[in-house]
């Protein structure tokens, strides 16, 4: 397969504003955009007319309408939410709707190319299925008996707070896309990278669950491999703080469960007693 160039990929994508003000300002700028399939391609340039207000997938929709019927893009929300329309504009994996031309140079051309540590389909959308299967390795929600008669439970709001975050994940799989052990050292196999160490962890700190994913956190999912340079938190488009409130809390169970004899015997007594 033939793949894009990679720029560089420092940076942080701003969530935008929800409304930006009318204006009639508008201008002619450049996408440069990828286009090809797993057989091959080559960025294109289109110019375009911009104006105030308008995103990156704007744009793309308008190259598509009016130059390029056959670019292949997905997309479904444009509100940030769906996690569709993930992308490297400029180089940097960013959502297309929620990257605001006017946070762009627009005096030279604007990038926009499929991400990279997927599979390429066509144009703009990358093959995702991977992310899937990884999810059902997972072991699932295995909540513990309920605490009363009447099947409910007692949760302290504390504990509940503490995964929420987790749960704001929109699955863009930006973070994925940005993970070296993934993109330079193809560790599909055996790693499953940050989104599914954010799953991991809500479900590991969630107050109901019982089940133990660590020993295949450590020895099946290559939580090891993740070396904390916190690039997939840089890009995270909901801000979820993904090494240092998922990935450090779920390498020190690891260290407790396998490398502290005492931490784990503490452990497996409060599994016991919970169940
Ligand atoms: S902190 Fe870990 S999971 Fe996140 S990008 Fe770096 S190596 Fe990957
Ligand atoms: S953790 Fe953030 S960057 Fe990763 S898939 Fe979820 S929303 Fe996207
Ligand atoms: S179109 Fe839904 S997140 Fe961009």
């Amino acid at each position: 397969m033939t793949t894009p160039p990679t720029p560089g990929l420092s940076g942080v994508p701003s969530r935008a504003p929800a409304s930006a003000p009318a204006s009639s300002d508008s201008r002619t700028a450049t996408f440069r955009v990828w286009r090809g399939d797993a057989t091959g391609g080559a960025f294109h340039d289109y110019p375009t007319e911009t104006s105030t207000g308008m995103v990156v997938l704007d744009a793309i929709h308008q190259i598509q309408a009016d130059q390029a019927n056959d670019l292949a893009v997905r997309w479904n929300c444009k509100a940030g939410k769906c996690g569709s329309c993930s992308a490297e504009i400029n180089g940097k994996p960013r959502l297309m709707c929620m990257t605001r031309l006017s946070d762009l140079s627009l005096d030279a051309p604007v990038t926009v190319e499929p991400m990279r540590a997927f599979p390429l389909v066509k144009d703009l959308v990358t093959d995702l299925s991977w992310n899937y299967r990884v999810k059902k390795q997972i072991t699932k929600f295995t909540p513990r008996p309920p605490d009363a008669p009447d099947g409910t439970w007692r949760i302290q709001q504390a504990d509940v707070d503490r995964v929420q975050e987790f749960r704001k994940c929109i699955e863009c799989y930006l973070c994925q896309d940005v993970c070296h052990v993934i993109r330079e050292h193809h560790e599909q196999d055996t790693f499953i990278g940050p989104r599914f160490f954010v799953y991991a962890a809500a479900l590991e700190m969630h107050p109901l669950d019982i089940a133990d994913r660590i020993p295949a956190l450590k020895r099946e999912h290559g939580i090891g491999f993740c070396n904390i340079t916190k690039c997939c938190t840089s890009v995270c488009p909901e801000n979820i703080t993904i090494t240092d409130n998922a990935i450090i809390p779920l390498k020190e169970r690891v260290v407790d469960e396998f490398y502290d004899p005492l931490g784990k015997l503490v452990k497996l007594f409060s599994r016991a007693h919970r169940g």
